[in-house]
Order: structure tokens, then C-alpha cells, then sequence
């Protein structure tokens, strides 16, 4: 599923960069060479790294 339709960052890519070490939205599409745009995708993204966070 994507996360976020300006930079087209899909869950898995979400997932990925929290394991990697990103605690927010900003740092994860950094970590995957993008930046935050519109910013609508992110209560979603917050989610999917609480969650990656949670079970880690
Ligand atoms: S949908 Fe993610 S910045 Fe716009």
C-alpha cells in the first residue's frame, strides 16, 4: 500500500527505514532519499512506525 502519493514511499519502504533507525516521518523519507511534501501521509506513516517500533 502507499504511504505517501507525492514521493510514491509504500508501507514496506516505511517499515524498512524504521528498522533502519528513523523515529518520525521526516527522518524515515530521508533515510529512503526523499522529503516530506503535502505532509497529508503523515498520521499514517506515524502509525506504521509506532507499530514497526512497537515489535521491534
Ligand atoms: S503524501 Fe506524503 S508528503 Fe504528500
Amino acid at each position: 500500500m502507499i504511504v505517501c502519493v507525492c514521493n510514491a514511499i509504500r508501507e514496506s519502504d516505511v517499515r524498512k527505514a524504521t528498522k533502519n533507525g528513523a523515529s518520525c516521518p521526516s527522518s524515515a523519507y530521508a533515510c529512503l532519499g526523499r522529503r516530506a511534501k503535502c505532509g497529508q501521509c503523515f498520521p499514517f506513516a506515524r502509525q506504521i512506525i509506532a507499530a514497526e517500533r512497537a515489535t521491534a
